[in-house]
């Protein structure tokens, strides 16, 4: 199965879909591109939003767009979020309302900046004190800053995992290393990060079928098999 863990869908939410007729667009645009459930991910800063306040709207949202989703056969939906790190994080009692349909994973995007230890010890503290599994959004996004050999060190040292758009795979400032760290397969998910229709549309499809006609069908295959022990995930949370 093709799992989408990242997309901006749920309308009205962030600066993703606007309303519930982009978001159906979204999914179709999806479930043309092969991908059977998909996990949507409204942005959550900590600084600025509050967490009850957000977490329900975003869930009344949510539930109608699943419904009509649903309705028009549509892939299946999942929620979760796109956690903007935050200072201490590891030590904040609310992660687990923004982890993936109540699973141990959550997909936290980093600051645009240099990564520090301080960041890198808090990430991994967020899996080892709270037993979650931090995924990092859009891993390409980071490397040019001082500290990105750290994290991908991380990454392999530990259950964190990384995930690359779609988009970076098939062009622009981030194609080489999307690549590179495919091939050494540091990256477990190609997600669409898909904001819109027209300005920021899912490229799932092309993406994988691009890994596969330059490094053969089985370059694709750990994204199935992580994309399915993931969704077998959904829904059970860390074990207490
Ligand atoms: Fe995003």
């Amino acid at each position: 199965m093709i799992l989408d863990i990242h997309a901006h869908i749920i309308p009205g939410v962030d600066d993703g879909a606007s309303n519930i007729s982009e978001a159906l667009g979204l999914l179709k645009m999806l479930k043309t591109q092969g991908v059977d459930a998909v996990i949507a991910t409204p942005h959550f800063y900590a600084d600025t939003l509050n967490l009850d306040e957000y977490t329900q709207r975003v869930s009344q949202s949510f539930a109608v767009l699943k419904q009509a989703a649903q309705t028009q056969g549509l892939p299946e939906l999942f929620l979760g979020y796109e956690v903007f790190y935050f200072n201490n994080m590891s030590n904040s009692d609310e992660l687990k309302k923004l982890c993936i349909n109540q699973s141990r994973y959550i997909l936290i995007e980093l600051p645009y900046a240099d990564i520090n230890d301080r960041i890198l010890n808090d990430i991994y503290n967020i899996q080892s004190n709270q037993g979650l599994i931090p995924i990092i959004a859009h891993i390409e996004r980071y490397s040019k800053f001082r500290g990105f050999e750290d994290l991908l060190r991380l990454i392999v040292n530990s259950d964190i995992e990384a995930q690359i758009n779609a988009d970076a795979v098939l062009g622009g400032p981030f194609k080489r290393i999307s690549i590179k760290l495919i091939l050494n397969e540091m990256c477990s998910y190609i997600a669409s990060d898909a904001h819109s229709v027209s300005k920021r549309p899912p490229m799932i499809a092309e993406a994988y079928k691009k890994i596969e006609k330059k490094f053969g069908p089985e370059a694709t295959r750990p994204f199935y098999r992580h994309g399915e022990n993931l969704y077998r995930q959904l829904g059970q949370p860390v074990p207490v």
